[in-house]
């Protein structure tokens, strides 16, 4: 059941679309306090949710805030990332209520999970006039079943982008990218996709191409095409100050960029210098932006991320100006004591980025009313999503677009993925990476990932290869790694390179249950992963697990994310298959009992568990997803007492929209 209870005048979101009608009975589970709700919490209170945020699976133990975040480093202190999901999904302990929260509310909301007082939960919207649903229901995977047909049906990309992508910022020119195509050939590696980022435009402006680097994009697209991997451009928020390009002088003359108090557009600096930014937040905007996207698919592109859109602000004249100008005082003094270095210098400096006042400086149209931006911040990044995804509808009729983006609020994860913003090469960050996952995905950001090796910093082959054991079994699988950082496309690493091809080879062998899982997740509202706790809500070990997931109907993965380590240790709630793989023909299996294990596990293997009664399909590997055959098929399977276990398998055409037809199903059986 959702109950609707409406506060005040709230802005639209637009996060929703089934229409539940405002209940005026008091709200259930939380109490009203003087600036928000509180929710005490039993000693075994789990709280879940809240999307792309620090720490783990739980929530429990800090404090949060939804303030859509160029976050540029990945750690346990933070408390905003790039998204807004302002779900919550409260396991209230064993043997009583669990319910889900969602806060419809376009800026900032406070939450503190225990983080002030340890069985205390609390959150607050910045203005009092919000949205709220409690949802309730028999458990936690009817709750959040039922959310996500609250907030409609997540995006689905087409077939080919659960391939491997290789992303770097750095491929400066059509050799670069056709380089990376012929070493993963070469090597015997396969490949869907590689991404460009802004190195492909000309003075990283968006929708043009460099033409001395990148002299003929859509020849290289049909080239590479050919071999079956797909480009996938980037595109930025803010749009390059230059009279000279179409797309600025057109947005400029509709009036389609926000706007400073004093009605002329804003200004602020991001990768192409100085920017302005689109009102995504009218749809005559959107259209317009999603228009533009043209200048690519004429190129045979089918695929793109959306990046910078939280916005990301370098800074803004006028503040940059101040800051200079402060600097020049202090430049006359002969001794520049502490607080001046650290709090006018360094600080103000790195106080330029993202400034609140910045974004308390510009404005959108709302349905015709002036809003300031900080009160709708969170909606700009998606909106962005959203101006796209309508576009891929017009441009493409019918068929799937490739599409994920770094910003995002609840109600965007229904027009592209997004993928796990600028993490760090380090251990910590695959856990969290681990972490996150089932967490966004219960926001409805199905197709998901992070950068895999890690973004910034150096990367090193056993971390490389770790961070693949868990990615492949992400939707979205993409290595990326910034300029300047140690080159990190899996043919670099010369020792580890037999076992990754093996890992990425096994991704491609696993895709026919890894895309039936995201199909069932997608069009049933389902779960991709999830945390053990929902499918052993009784058990207090089951509950506890903050390193396992439930993938789908029958798998449950246990990644080992520990330098040097020798394997892990795991908590099976029930009796699994143990899948011991070194690569798709050579794995041993074990079946083991309920309880506390510790599983050995060398670098070179992956642990694959199958609960009793449910069955894997294995497909021999590709090159390439074009490549793979899902006719031949073997079973991995786990029987139940009666020797029998079963998957249900979903085949279509991985391109077009036509996803409902029930041929698409069959299942398949060990008996
Ligand atoms: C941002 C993106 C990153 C990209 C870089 C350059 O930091 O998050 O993925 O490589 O910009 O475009």
């Amino acid at each position: 059941m959702i109950q609707h209870f409406r506060f005040g005048q709230p802005l639209p979101t637009d996060s929703v679309v089934q229409e539940i009608p405002v209940s005026a009975g008091p709200v259930p589970f939380l109490t009203a306090e003087e600036d928000g709700w509180a929710y005490r919490m039993a000693p075994d209170a789990i709280v879940y949710g809240l999307g792309e945020m620090p720490r783990g699976i739980n929530k429990r133990g800090w404090h949060y805030v939804t303030n859509n975040t160029d976050e540029a480093r990945h750690s346990e202190d933070k408390l905003s990332y790039y998204g807004a999901h302002n779900f919550l999904l409260i396991d209230g302990g064993v043997g009583r209520e669990c319910f889900g929260v969602f806060i419809d509310f376009p800026g900032k909301v406070r939450y503190d999970i225990g983080y002030t007082e340890y069985d205390a939960l609390r959150f607050a919207t910045e203005e009092p006039d919000h949205e709220l649903y409690i949802i309730t229901g028999d458990d936690l995977n009817d709750i959040s079943r039922q959310f996500r047909q609250l907030i409609g049906r997540s995006y689905i990309p087409p077939k080919w982008a659960f391939g491997l992508a290789q992303s770097r910022f750095g491929y400066k020119t059509a050799e670069d990218v056709r380089e990376v195509a012929r070493q993963y050939k070469e090597n015997d590696l396969p490949l869907d996709m590689i991404c460009m980022d802004i190195d492909y435009m000309q003075d990283y402006a968006d929708f043009t191409v460099n033409k001395q680097r990148f002299p003929d994009l859509a020849a290289l697209s049909a080239e590479l095409k050919a071999q079956g991997i797909r480009l996938v451009p980037i595109i930025d928020a803010g749009v390059r100050i230059d009279p000279e390009n179409p797309v600025c002088a057109e947005g400029l003359a509709n009036g389609f960029f926000c706007t400073k108090a004093d009605g002329t557009p804003f200004v602020a600096a991001v990768w192409p210098g100085k920017a302005y930014f689109a009102d995504f937040l009218r749809p005559e905007v959107r259209e317009w932006f999603g228009r533009q996207y043209k200048a690519l698919t004429d190129c045979g592109i089918e695929g793109f991320w959306n990046d910078m859109n939280e916005p990301a602000l370098f800074y803004s004249p006028e503040r940059l100006k101040a800051f200079f100008e402060s600097m020049d005082e202090l430049s006359r003094k002969d001794n520049i004591v502490q607080d001046e270095f650290f709090g006018k210098v360094v600080g103000g400096a790195l106080g330029l980025m993202n400034a609140p006042e910045d974004y308390a400086s510009f404005y959108h149209d709302v349905d015709g009313q002036r809003v300031r931006h900080d009160r709708v911040h969170n909606l700009y990044g998606g909106n962005m999503t959203r101006a796209a995804g309508e576009a891929f509808a017009r441009l493409r009729p019918g068929r799937r677009t490739l599409l994920y983006s770094r910003s995002s609020f609840i109600g965007s994860h229904r027009y592209g993925g997004i993928w796990l913003g600028d993490n760090a090469s380090t251990w910590a960050q695959l856990l969290a990476n681990i972490q996150m996952m089932p967490n966004v995905q219960l926001c409805g950001f199905l197709y998901t990932g992070a950068d895999l090796c890690g973004f910034s910093y150096d990367t090193t082959p056993d971390l490389a290869l770790r961070w693949l054991e868990f990615g492949l079994f992400t939707p979205l699988m993409r290595n990326h790694a910034t300029d300047g950082s140690r080159m990190q496309e899996y043919y670099r690493f010369a020792d580890m390179l037999p076992a990754l091809r093996k890992m990425l080879r096994l991704r491609y062998a696993l895709l026919p249950y890894l895309y039936s899982t995201f199909m069932k997740a997608a069009l049933e509202n389902t779960s991709y992963f999830r945390p053990l706790g929902f499918d052993f809500p009784a058990d207090p070990d089951a509950r506890k697990v903050q390193d396992q997931l439930l993938l789908g109907e029958g798998v449950m993965v246990a990644p080992v994310y520990t330098q040097n380590a020798s394997g892990r240790h795991v908590y099976l709630p029930e009796a699994m298959k143990l899948y011991r793989i070194r690569s798709v023909d050579d794995y041993d299996t074990e079946l083991l009992p309920a309880g506390h294990h510790y599983v050995r596990c060398a670098l070179d293997e992956v642990l694959l568990f199958i609960r009793p009664g449910h069955a894997v399909p294995v497909a021999r590997p590709a090159s390439c997803t074009a490549q793979l055959d899902d006719t031949a098929l073997t079973l991995w399977a786990c029987p139940d007492e009666n020797g029998s276990a079963r998957c249900r398998m979903y085949t279509d055409d991985g391109e077009t929209s036509d996803f409902a037809a029930p041929e698409h199903w069959k299942t398949l059986e060990l008996n």
